[in-house]
């Protein structure tokens, strides 16, 4: 597999998404399992967060005990089954700022086409991590990522739960500077540029749209 890729294959993980690929997995549960998921994932995705220290007294005694360096993080969800990964994101580093780049795929040309963008200001020096569950194409994340990069983000790390190798290869090609995390690695895709074997749509399956 070439690209800056790191698949989080931790055997929690596996077994949740064993379940969400699963069809008659219901909504709710298929919500609280992705969020469970970014949980594990982002624990990997934050792994190189800067330390810094700071002086403490526990009941015990003094102690020089670590804590996060730097701005705050900088979330960035790529509507609407992104907000799927952001919800357990939160949990994790709940002072983060947030950001949408609201996407949809055109079902035809399969190209992204954008209905909504906010984004935090001063995003540059920030730690920025763009979440979206599914990587098939790459059109979606190679164009959140753009535009993420337009507004001034330089350290940007991409958060998926399933990826397919063509839209990981044209990701790297795009963006060989944003590392991507994934849960799988997925065979192919197919003829509408569905992840095969996949778990079909997840903004749909997220929300009960279909
Ligand atoms: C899905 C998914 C990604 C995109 C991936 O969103 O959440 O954003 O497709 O496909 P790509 O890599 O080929 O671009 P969708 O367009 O279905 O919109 P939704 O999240 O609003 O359902
Ligand atoms: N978007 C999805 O939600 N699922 C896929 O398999 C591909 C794109």
């Amino acid at each position: 597999m070439t690209g800056n890729i790191t698949v989080v294959d931790h055997p929690l993980i596996q077994h949740k998404l064993t379940l969400m690929r699963d069809q008659s997995t219901s909504t709710a549960s298929f919500r609280l399992l992705l969020k469970e998921i970014s949980l594990l994932l982002g624990y990997e995705v934050l792994r190189d967060l800067p330390l810094d220290t700071t002086d403490i007294q526990t009941p015990v005694g003094p102690m020089e005990a670590p804590i996060l360096a730097g701005k705050k993080l900088v979330l960035v969800s790529i509507l609407r089954a992104g907000n799927g990964l952001l919800d357990g994101m939160l949990e994790l580093v709940p002072s983060a700022r947030v950001g949408h780049v609201g996407l949809y795929r055109d079902p035809e040309t399969l190209i992204a086409v954008e209905y909504y963008m906010k984004l935090p200001q001063q995003i540059g020096n920030r730690p920025t991590v763009l979440v979206d569950p599914m990587l098939a194409t790459a059109n979606s994340a190679i164009a959140a990522a753009q535009r993420v990069k337009e507004h001034g983000a330089m350290d940007i790390r991409f958060m998926c739960l399933l990826a397919a190798p063509e839209g990981v290869k044209a990701f790297s090609e795009a963006h060989p500077d944003i590392p991507i995390f994934t849960a799988s690695v997925d065979s192919h895709l197919n003829d509408h540029g569905y992840i095969v074997p996949g778990l079909g749509d997840a903004g749909d399956r997220m929300y009960g749209t279909k």
